[in-house]
């Protein structure tokens, strides 16, 4: 029996604006009795608002990323103490995005997540390798290689792993279960800790409707990082309902 709770999460990317705060009446309405965990992660300008219409519903808050300071001069920066205020449970840090077009070091990734732990916020690390990575048959020592350098020392509930190859993400071509699970269980092997089966491990890249089933069914697949498909409630409303 698995210890794992299922969590899906949606990531809204650089999308959305305040009238977009509809979208959390209309993916309740939708949403049928669940046995998973829900998280959305708008992003930043719309945390605050997100922040009070969650307040009072099953569904936590996360951001998209977190300065690995706690505060002071560093302009358009945004730390993990201030996500907490706004009332945010968790912080994506190293998305692949970030990590290609921001320059984020796994080093710099791996601050990140400890910033995020020291404020009580969970990390969801994303890690993934690149299509010439995945072809010269290195996807495993790549991803591997990234957890080693990016992970922080924590408690393996204190902190969610998302697998996300990078040549799946807003493609449309997602990984196949095979290839998800083989994943998924090398990094729970790699786990360094004694708790490796409490590391909730999440798969993301072109997840929808019709593939999560198959990739949801997993053993080491403990629920999805979503991007494209959150954007729509009724969209990830059906994502959620068919985790449960
Ligand atoms: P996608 O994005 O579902 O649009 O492929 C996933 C992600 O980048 O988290």
């Amino acid at each position: 029996m698995t210890i794992r709770r299922p969590l899906i999460a949606g990531n809204w990317k650089m999308n959305g604006r305040v009238a977009d705060t509809a979208w959390v009446e209309r993916f309740q309405d939708a949403l049928a009795a669940s046995e998973v965990d829900v998280l959305v992660c708008p992003p930043a300008t719309l945390l605050h608002a997100f922040g009070e219409l969650l307040a009072s519903r099953a569904i936590a808050l996360g951001a998209q990323d977190c300065s690995p300071e706690p505060d002071g001069a560093y302009t358009g920066d945004i730390s993990a103490g201030m996500l907490k205020d706004l009332g945010c449970s968790h912080v994506i840090v190293g998305h692949s995005e970030r990590r290609s077009g921001h320059g984020e070091s796994d080093a710099l990734v791996r601050s990140k997540a400890e910033a995020a732990l020291r404020e009580g916020l969970t990390p969801i690390l994303c890690i993934g390798e690149n299509l010439k990575e995945r072809e010269e048959g290195r996807a495993v020592e790549t991803v591997l290689a990234q957890l080693a350098a990016s992970l922080p020392e924590a408690r393996a509930e204190k902190i969610v792993i998302a697998y996300e190859p990078v040549w799946a993400i807003g493609t449309g071509r997602s990984a196949g279960p095979d290839e998800a699970q083989e994943m998924h269980a090398a990094i729970r092997a790699a786990w360094p800790g004694a708790d490796a089966q409490a590391l909730r491990i999440l798969y993301g890249g072109s997840v929808k409707p019709d593939n999560a089933g198959e990739l949801l069914a997993c053993p080491d697949v403990d629920g999805a990082l979503v991007g494209g498909a959150s954007l729509d409630p009724r969209v990830f409303a059906r994502l959620v309902n068919l985790s449960s």
